[in-house]
């Protein structure tokens, strides 16, 4: 049977109260497609309640962008699974290139987050993706396994789990990998998640992200085992953001 799409924005370090505005606009549209899909816009942790209150009686999710791999204690500056489901939030993002390059977290500390985020009843988006080094040694499909083994909790379910496929190198570069290249990457990431979970692997929702816009994601969503987007650049702005979503 089909898995139901995921179509989720990431808006990064953006975004201010007077972008609520831009939040409501996105559950107004998002609603039209809501038989046939899920959406999700994930602000700064700083808007969560907000926007949860802004789009409250919608079928538009808000999520957060990390949380800690601790569950309390003294962690300054930290956020736990249990704060962001405490704000309304359903989904938390975990693992994103710009926190495991750019912050320096291993694949271990993205499943013990995960973990808490399965725990407080958020769905965990888990962000693989190889740079462009790798890439171009021809080791991606090695760094997404070791990723997935490395990040994915042991008997994740498909109902709180979502993998998000992001090559670093398509990273709000305006490049994306040829609609063979995803294809093949999708396919290979599927029959992963089916070696380490079995059934749950088959239904587990695999998006896409990295310079997904309006005019390249007809494309990528006819994609087989493209289960949806996560959108960053394109999330801003609600008019982008939904003729994504209608590309679904
Ligand atoms: O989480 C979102 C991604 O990093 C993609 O960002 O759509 O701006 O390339 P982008």
């Amino acid at each position: 049977e089909k898995i139901r799409p995921l179509i989720a924005g990431n808006w990064k370090m953006n975004g201010l109260s007077a972008s609520l505005s831009e939040i409501a606009l996105i559950a107004e549209g998002a609603d039209a497609h809501s038989q046939r899909l899920d959406t999700l816009i994930c602000p700064s942790a700083t808007l969560l309640v907000a926007a949860g209150a802004r789009t409250a009686g919608t079928s538009l999710a808000i999520g957060a962008q990390d949380c800690s791999s601790e569950t309390h204690g003294a962690y300054t500056g930290d956020v736990s699974a249990a704060m962001v489901a405490d704000s309304g939030a359903r989904a938390v993002i975990v693992g994103h290139s710009e926190r495991r390059q750019g912050r320096g977290e291993t694949s271990a500390d993205v499943k013990r987050k995960a973990e808490r985020a399965v725990e407080a009843g958020l769905q965990a988006i888990i962000c693989i993706g190889e740079t462009e080094e790798e890439m171009l040694k021809g080791a991606t499909q090695d760094v997404l396994l070791r990723q997935l083994q490395g990040s994915v909790p042991a008997r994740s379910k498909s109902s709180s789990v979502v993998i998000a496929y992001e090559p670093v190198w398509a990273i709000g570069t305006g490049r994306t990998p040829s609609i063979d290249n995803i294809a093949g990457l999708h396919a290979f990431i599927r029959t992963s998640l089916i070696d380490l979970l079995g059934e749950e692997g088959r239904r587990m929702r695999i998006l896409y992200g990295g310079s997904v816009k309006p005019d390249n994601a007809t494309e990528i969503a006819g994609i087989e085992d493209v289960n949806g987007a996560l959108v960053g650049g394109a999330s801003l702005k609600a008019s982008d953001f939904l003729a994504i979503v209608k590309s679904f």
